[in-house]
């Protein structure tokens, strides 16, 4: 087991620029989840703690050790890929005892046949053999191990990849997507075994992935990635709830955040599509921001005009037991989205006018820069206060 620490890595590959001054300390044990779009360099710096890739300015320690110049293997971490990367000429047993038959035998050692014939060799082999049928039996592949990867499903792939990651009983697991592959079921299975991984082995897990359900239900914090930097570090209710900064709101949340244009009217009030909503800011009046309200935190009003939005029904989506109302407001390009528990929504049709109040506490105001403004309700005294109470 081991803590993690990242300082100041920058990566460019020629032009470009693709990490740019990343810094995070990873707790002993913790689950960490690097979770950003396509691109933005999470495999890059995952390959970097690996040794795979080799930085161009910064330093990783594990375990309170600098690695930056220690080769892969010395550096106890072990890799699962997203494309599993098993050899498929080679069986599960094979591929599994690969990584410790390079750490534990010589080069000559590990010869087909003189290796066989040096003192010492047959033991360390059947050691090996133990361990790999032992693990192999810990994740329910016990009875594959005689099979090449061919002959697997994708589940069984990525079961023995990270079995073979485990064999070596690394400080640190890194994965890069390791879930990528499979189809919805059985990653939200296998997603449940990861976590059930974690908590048997206690060791220090770093997850690549650009799904966010899955760095929700997963980590014990999430780093938000975005073009080679850190957006926000925080646990995932946080990530959700309490953004630092417009970007983070927008790629968390499905369907997404809400962001409407608004102007501070004076203080206390805000003046928004048409409507004016009691929320302080504590912006001089007149200031251009951005308003945030996630669709759930939206419900319908018995009457527009102060303290909640009219607009006209565009259509409504039907999820089971939830569904999403679009709504056009006046002036306003994107629908407004509403999320209503689909027996409090019978009544809504398309082409309708739709009055939505707004849950004041939780809306996330941003200045034009992108950054949120922080407001005197999060450090407990209650600034705002609702015009009226918003009709259920
Ligand atoms: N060896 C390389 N040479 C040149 N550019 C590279 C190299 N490896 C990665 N890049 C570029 O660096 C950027 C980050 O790549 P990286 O693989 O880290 O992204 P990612 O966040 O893992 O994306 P994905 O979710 O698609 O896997 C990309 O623009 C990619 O094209
Ligand atoms: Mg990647």
């Amino acid at each position: 087991m081991a803590s993690l620490f990242i300082d100041s890595i920058r990566k460019n590959y020629g032009p470009t620029s693709v990490l740019r001054g990343v810094s995070l300390s990873i707790a002993d044990g913790e689950f960490l989840t690097l979770l950003g779009p396509s691109g933005c360099g999470k495999s890059t710096l995952l390959r970097i703690l690996a040794g795979l890739e080799v930085q161009d300015a910064g330093s990783i320690s594990i375990g309170g050790r600098t690695v930056d110049e220690l080769r892969p293997k010395r550096r106890d971490v072990a890799m699962v890929f997203q494309s599993y990367a098993l050899y498929p000429h080679m069986t599960v047993a094979s591929n599994m005892a690969l990584p410790l038959r390079m750490r534990r035998l010589s080069a000559i050692q590990r010869l087909p046949l003189l290796g066989r014939l040096l003192p010492g060799t047959a033991r360390i082999a059947a050691e090996v053999d133990i361990e790999v049928t032992r693990t192999a039996n810990s994740l329910g592949i016990g009875h594959l191990l005689a099979r090449k990867p061919v002959q697997l499903s994708g589940g069984q792939r990525q079961r023995v990849a990270v079995a073979r990651a485990m064999v070596r009983h690394p400080a640190v697991f890194l994965m890069d997507e390791p879930l990528s592959n499979l189809d919805a079921k059985l990653r939200v299975q296998m997603r449940a075994e990861i976590k059930e991984l974690h908590q048997r082995l206690g060791c220090t897990f770093v997850y690549v992935t650009h799904d966010q359900a899955e760095a929700m239900t997963l980590s014990d914090r999430v780093a938000v990635m975005l073009d080679g930097q850190l957006l926000q570090v925080a646990a995932p209710q946080d990530i959700y709830a309490d953004p630092a900064d417009r970007r983070v709101a927008e790629f968390i949340g499905s369907p997404k955040i809400n962001m409407l244009d608004c102007v501070v009217r004076e203080r206390g009030s805000i003046d928004v599509a048409g409507s004016t909503l009691a929320i302080d800011a504590e912006v001089l009046p007149g200031v251009p921001l951005t308003l945030g309200i996630r669709p759930e935190a939206l419900h319908p009003a018995d009457h527009g005009g102060q303290g909640a939005l009219t607009g006209s029904v565009l259509s409504i989506e039907h999820m089971g037991s939830d569904l999403f109302v679009h709504l056009d407001l006046a002036g306003v390009d994107d629908p407004l989205i509403v999320r209503l528990p689909a027996d409090r929504a019978s009544h809504i049709a398309p082409g309708q006018t739709l009055h939505v109040g707004v849950r004041p506490d939780r809306v996330l105001l941003f200045g034009r820069d992108g950054q949120r403004l922080r407001r005197e309700v999060e450090s407990g005294r209650a600034s705002v206060t609702p015009i009226r109470e918003i009709a259920r």
